[in-house]
């Protein structure tokens, strides 16, 4: 075994991220500019051999969990492939998707002991989910987040929230979680190149639990404990099979626990979700060299908070956001 991958902070690394694809089904406002974006050209993209040559790398570093992001990871031609490569490390597999091509993988999920899906659904109301996504397939996701759930995968629902377009729903999203066994996560709206954030759209933690507690009475909202280095904070309504969670990267920032290490589709490594720097691992790869010290100092080199925005006054500079990627290009 190799170092494990620690930063200036002492913070250990042992989660990745790998965007598979800058493809994706959907339009979503918050993660794409209108006009879209250039795609990579494939020449570009890590091939299946070599996302796994370069994730067996930080699985021999210490990574311990592999989650497979995109764009949509689903829409890649080889997604199975992948799944079924990277299901021989001895990893935790796990995947965020759309879920609009969801059904057809249930056996592969199964096959590559992929237990956590993580499912984005911005709105209950299939008009508003035409809006935000520019796309018509509120039915499909909808359909295929319960077929997900019927068959035991560990579902979470990711519900990012813009101020005045879908936070009257956040009662509605709680109330998923009477039946379904699902844990519905609120997600600060965060600032990307192209997604026309601004701070008065925001929903905090803090707005977010105050509709809660107006609807439920104090004693059956339970705040549970969260996982070791989790990106939300964690709670329950008396009596319901799931639950529901908040990841306020905003407003509570929780980069003090962060594990995570980013390989985006055309193999460039990024430390935070947020920093602008990214190192090519896939040209050195693709050479024959060892791109084990090109991941440490990277890993070493990581901002102590949000890519070095550390304060709100610096997460609001426009001039910072364009530096980084888009959010479709780099997966969550
Ligand atoms: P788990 O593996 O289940 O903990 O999921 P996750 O929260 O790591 O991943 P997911 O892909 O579902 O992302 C949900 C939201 O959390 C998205 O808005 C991501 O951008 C955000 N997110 C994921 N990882 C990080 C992170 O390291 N830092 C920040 N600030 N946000 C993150
Ligand atoms: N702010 C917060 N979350 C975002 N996501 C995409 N764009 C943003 C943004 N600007 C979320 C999606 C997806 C996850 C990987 O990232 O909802 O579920
Ligand atoms: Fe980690 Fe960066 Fe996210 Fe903070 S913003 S939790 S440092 S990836």
């Amino acid at each position: 075994k190799r170092n494990i991958l620690t930063d200036s902070y002492g913070r250990e690394h042992r989660y990745l991220r790998i965007s598979l694809t800058d493809r994706c089904n959907l339009r979503c406002t918050y993660c794409m500019p209108e006009e879209g974006i250039q795609l990579t050209p494939k020449s570009h993209i890590m091939t299946y051999d070599e996302i796994y040559g370069i994730a067996k790398t930080f699985v021999d570093h210490g990574v311990t969990k592999i989650r497979l992001t995109g764009g949509e990871p689903l829409v890649r031609k080889d997604a199975r492939i992948i799944m079924e490569k990277l299901s021989t490390l001895p990893v935790e597999l796990a995947i965020t998707t759309n879920a609009v091509l969801a059904d057809r993988f249930i056996d592969v999920f199964k096959a590559c002991s992929i237990r956590n899906i993580n499912v984005s659904l911005d709105s209950l109301d299939p008009v508003k989910f035409g809006k935000i996504t520019r796309r018509d397939f509120f039915d499909k996701v909808y359909s295929n987040i319960r077929l997900l759930a019927e068959n035991e995968f560990n579902v979470k629902i990711n519900v990012v929230l813009i101020k005045g377009f879908n936070d009257n729903e956040i009662v509605d999203f709680v109330n998923l979680g009477k039946e379904l066994p699902v844990n519905v996560r609120f997600i600060e709206f965060m600032p990307f190149d192209g997604n026309r954030w601004k701070l008065d759209k925001l929903v905090s933690l803090e707005d977010i639990l105050l509709n809660v507690s107006n609807v439920f009475p104090q004693q059956d909202i339970v705040r549970m404990e969260d996982a070791k280095n989790d990106t939300s904070k964690n709670y329950k309504i008396k009596g319901y099979n799931g639950s529901f969670a908040v990841i306020s990267s905003v407003s509570n920032p929780f980069c003090g626990t962060c594990n995570r290490l980013r390989l985006t589709a055309n193999g460039r490594m990024k430390n935070c979700l947020f920093s602008a720097g990214e190192t090519d691992l896939l040209t050195s790869y693709r050479e024959g060299k060892d791109i084990s010290p090109i991941i440490e100092n990277m890993v070493w080199e990581k901002a102590k908070v949000r890519g070095g925005m550390n304060t709100l006054e610096k997460l609001k500079e426009p001039k910072l956001h364009s530096q980084n990627r888009t959010m479709v290009a780099i997966g969550g």
